[in-house]
């Protein structure tokens, strides 16, 4: 019986409409738990409020690979046209977020996984069949730096638009995020610190310029 189902990755279910889900119930057997034309809500899930596990029929794995890729694929698409840098950094789903959160310095070892995410990233959209080349060399090298100072490969040419997005995605972690160790800092002072990169070689002084004329 078992065989006939596989467990579905509760990071895909919001993903699922055409194909049905199934719960297995006291007694150990399969029931339907959500029937196909309809999706979960995705607060439901985040709230536990779903069964642990979930299943699709294993009859149904292609159909819902191709669902969840489509599925994500809009989703990115919407990310990206809104304009959250969020989109660029989808690596990060593969690290821990204890790691991503850690109010410490990171250890060698972590730091190597934060630094594999545009790699990640890459491979992620790349396996998905993502259409847009360059939204996905943003993905890769939106933490390459002009003086090859960046990651993952030190690159000194970088696409035009990952080098707007990574000044972007700095100036955003500057100003927007509350992270542990610190408060976020006002626009001036993120302004000043980025501008400290351009003076440096790190970031090029065009790309620097358009975007704080950008933000007047
Ligand atoms: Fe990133």
């Amino acid at each position: 019986m078992e065989r006939e189902y596989l467990a579905a990755r509760t990071s895909h279910l919001h993903y699922y409409t055409a194909i049905p889900l199934y719960y297995v119930n006291r007694e150990g057997k399969f029931g339907l738990y959500k029937p196909s034309g309809k999706a979960l809500d995705e607060m439901r899930i985040a709230g536990g409020q779903v069964p642990n596990r979930l299943y699709i029929k294993r009859t149904a794995k292609l159909r819902g690979f191709s669902e969840v890729q489509r599925a994500f694929n809009r989703q990115l698409e919407g990310h990206i046209q809104s304009g959250n840098p969020e989109s660029v950094k989808i690596g990060k789903i593969r690290i821990h977020p204890e790691i991503l959160t850690a109010p410490r310095k990171l250890t060698a070892e972590e730091f190597g996984r934060i630094k594999a995410h545009p790699t990640i990233g890459y491979n992620l959209l790349d396996t998905c069949r993502f259409p847009h080349t360059e939204i996905k060399l943003c993905a890769l090298q939106h933490h390459e730096k002009t003086d090859g100072s960046g990651y993952p490969r030190g690159l000194t040419r970088i696409a035009p638009m990952a080098e707007i997005v990574g000044l972007i995605d700095c100036y955003e972690a500057l100003t927007n995020d509350d992270r542990p160790y610190r408060n976020a800092m006002d626009p001036i002072q993120g302004l000043t610190i980025i501008k400290d990169d351009v003076v440096a070689g790190r970031f090029s002084r065009d790309v620097f310029k358009k975007f704080a004329y950008s933000l007047l």
